[in-house]
């Protein structure tokens, strides 16, 4: 296997040939930089052009930018179009019978559905929902499992104008009663179950527990999509069928036509503060954003197999599953099942019978598939492949470097993808073709994205040495508030000592050739998995728990994850010892697992008799962070309030 050092050398000039920059969409350094100067000359003129080229619109726009309530910016704000309709009709004329979705299911069975065919599902429960009396300016609640009918969904309320908010089927029924009653949604749409690792999860069932939880006034109908023998609750009047819904519908549906910052959607993610906030995005730059990554970033060709193994829970199957592959007119593979199952070889396998081109996946799932056969991808024929991409987390270069050589078989470039729920797409990418990769660097920021490094004062920071991540000037794809909190939007992101910037809440620095590589969040914000979870969050769950006095929650490095969850809890009691503590131990993971979704079980939870804090009452978090990951504090502790706790808390790690 090539070293490190040898591949950075190897990649710093790649493309090594030329064999991909003559199949590139953008074919060189020049034609980046060429992007570049014009976004930096003339900003508006640059995504105005792009808007007109990318986009359908029903009636163009006159103005590009509206900068005069910073920071809600309003983009082509006069300009009306349905994105369904640029993701759908606009290809029914030119290939109706090109596969859109390649379905693959857990149990490994296939189902595939044309652009024709999928035209017609989502015009059938758009006029469904229509028919439950759901109407444009509506919000809808999405908690499906990862298959056709899920994209189905997204559309179809795309189509009415409707304002979607999935929730990823892993949350748990507390979580997503929070979300329904936070946006207000009319309806849900689910499924009776999911299949995942060869086990049966029941959404409907958590779609019941959540509205048994109470106050879900604006929620009059759940709609589901029957997979399973359909022995589940039923509440008539309420609960309706999806394929009774459907049933006689019509097979076409006139899309709502809505004004480009119309709300496409809001997407649930967790911040330092709070409870988890609802990202709005737009219509048109959202949209805009989705589709010109696929095209820069992942260098789509009109034969390419698109797989991106991301939940349409989350916004990369929002950006790259949804919406930028089908608005490009892409085949694409959706998977409902997990890289484990039936064994550590199931993706490589679905990338050869599929003959998959573009694969996207995270780093955990990289580092994972390595731990479980390091040499399983030589087993399959992974010709078709000709681009890789990486999401959600820092990929470290010894992850960055197996999927470059035994994945990608040396000849596939890794597009490492630095984004955000807030961002909607691709920030700070390579463009394949045009710019030579470093592994473990995103690389260079994607035309008319003016990302910097700053101190706390908003002032540029040296190449070399470390900052906050920013975005200098507005771009169209950016969210545009926070559901029902626009202060809370202003003052997470656009902090007055930054000047107006858009701060991202990563910290990163900058290489002598301007690379950009990120450190990990600046916030207290936890990344598990590639899933963004705030200690807070997890603390709250803790704390509501009849037994527990005090939980203070940090990250631990974790191989494969990324990060784990380590919780240092007060009982109201004693502290427990021995096996009790064990007992509860287990008790209160399974308990934030009930709360939150089992993504957020606690790896390990410490008890002591107190946290560490300073004489002022704050708890010293830098302190549990060296205590977590086993090191030793060598940090000034004079300003604690009570030292002695810190080996208590080292001593209950046994
Ligand atoms: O910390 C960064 C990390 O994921 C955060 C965004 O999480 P979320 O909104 O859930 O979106 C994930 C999918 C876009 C960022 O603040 N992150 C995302 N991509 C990368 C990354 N960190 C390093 N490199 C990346 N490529």
């Amino acid at each position: 296997m090539a070293t490190i050092k040898s591949v950075l050398h190897e990649t710093r000039v790649f493309p090594p040939d030329g064999g991909f920059v003559q199949q590139a969409n953008l074919s060189g350094m020049e034609a980046y930089r060429a992007l570049c100067s014009e976004a930096e000359q003339d900003p508006e003129g640059f995504w105005g052009r792009l808007a007109r080229e990318h986009i359908l619109w029903r009636e163009p726009f006159s103005r590009v930018l509206d900068e005069s309530a910073h920071p809600f910016f309003k983009w082509f704000e006069d300009g009306v179009l349905n994105v369904s309709f640029n993701c759908l009709d606009r290809h029914l004329a030119s290939q109706p019978d090109k596969v859109a979705l390649i379905f693959e299911a857990d149990d490994g069975r296939v189902t595939r559905c044309t652009y024709r065919d999928l035209h017609e599902r989502v015009c059938r429960l758009a006029n469904g929902l229509r028919s439950l009396g759901v109407a444009s300016g509506d919000r809808i609640v999405i908690y499906m499992p990862m298959c056709i009918e899920a994209v189905v969904a997204m559309q179809a309320c795309a189509r009415i104008g409707v304002t979607h908010s999935v929730v990823f089927g892993g949350f748990s029924a507390k979580s997503l009663h929070e979300r329904i009653r936070d946006a207000g949604a009319v309806a849900v749409v689910t499924a009776d179950e999911q299949y995942r690792g060869g086990r049966t999860n029941h959404l409907k069932t958590a779609v019941d527990e959540a509205i048994a939880l109470g106050g879900l006034e604006t929620l009059r109908s759940v709609v589901v999509y029957r997979r399973g023998p359909g022995d589940i609750r039923w509440e008539a009047g309420r609960d309706v069928w999806w394929q009774d819904l459907v049933g006689n519908q019509e097979v076409v549906c006139e899309p709502e036509w809505v004004g480009a910052e119309h709300p496409l959607f809001t997407l649930y993610t967790s911040g330092s503060t709070g409870k988890p906030k609802g990202v709005q995005h737009s219509s048109a730059g959202y949209l805009l954003g989705s589709v010109l990554s696929m095209k820069w970033v992942f260098d789509y060709k009109p034969d390419d197999v698109f797989w991106c193994t991301a939940d349409v829970g989350w916004v990369t199957g929002h950006s790259y599953v949804t919406y930028g592959p089908l608005a490009v007119g892409a085949t694409q593979v959706i998977f409902e099942g997990i890289p484990t199952y039936p064994d550590a070889g199931r993706f490589w396998k679905i990338i050869q019978d599929h003959r998959v081109t573009t694969f996207y996946t995270a780093p955990t799932a990289i580092r994972s598939l390595i731990k479980n056969g390091p040499d399983r991808p030589k087993e399959y024929d992974l010709s078709s492949l000709r681009l890789l991409g990486s999401v959600g987390e820092p990929i470290n270069p010894e992850a960055w470097m197996w999927y470059y050589t035994v994945v990608g078989q040396s000849r596939c470039p890794v597009v490492d993808t630095w984004w955000q729920t807030e961002t909607g797409s691709h920030m700070i990418a390579p463009l394949p073709g045009a710019i030579p990769l470093k592994p473990g660097s995103c690389t260079l920021p994607l035309p008319g994205i003016a990302a910097a490094i700053v101190d706390e004062a908003g002032q540029d920071i040296e190449n070399g040495k470390g900052g906050f991540l920013v975005i200098k000037r507005p771009f169209p794809y950016q969210a545009r508030t926070l559901w029902g909190d626009p202060e809370r939007f202003r003052d997470t992101y656009f902090p007055r000592e930054l000047g107006g910037y858009y701060l991202a809440g990563d910290s990163a620095h900058r290489d002598e050739d301007g690379y950009f590589w990120i450190m990990g969040r600046a916030d207290d914000v936890l990344n598990v998995s590639g899933h963004r979870l705030g200690t807070m969050e997890i603390e709250s769950a803790l704390v509501a728990n009849p037994l527990v006095a005090e939980a203070a929650v940090v990250g631990r490095p974790d191989d494969i994850r990324g990060e784990a969850i380590v919780a240092f809890v007060v009982l109201k009691g004693e502290r427990p010892q021995g096996e009790e503590a064990g007992r509860i131990a287990a008790e209160l993971r399974n308990w934030v697992s009930r709360e939150i979704g089992p993504i957020a079980r606690p790896e390990e939870i410490r008890f002591g008799d107190n946290l560490p804090k300073t004489r002022s009452g704050k708890i010293m978090r830098r302190l549990l962070r060296t205590l977590a990951q086993g090191g030793e504090i060598t940090q000034d502790v004079s300003t604690l309030e009570n030292p002695a706790i810190l080996e208590q808390l080292k001593q209950s790690a046994a």
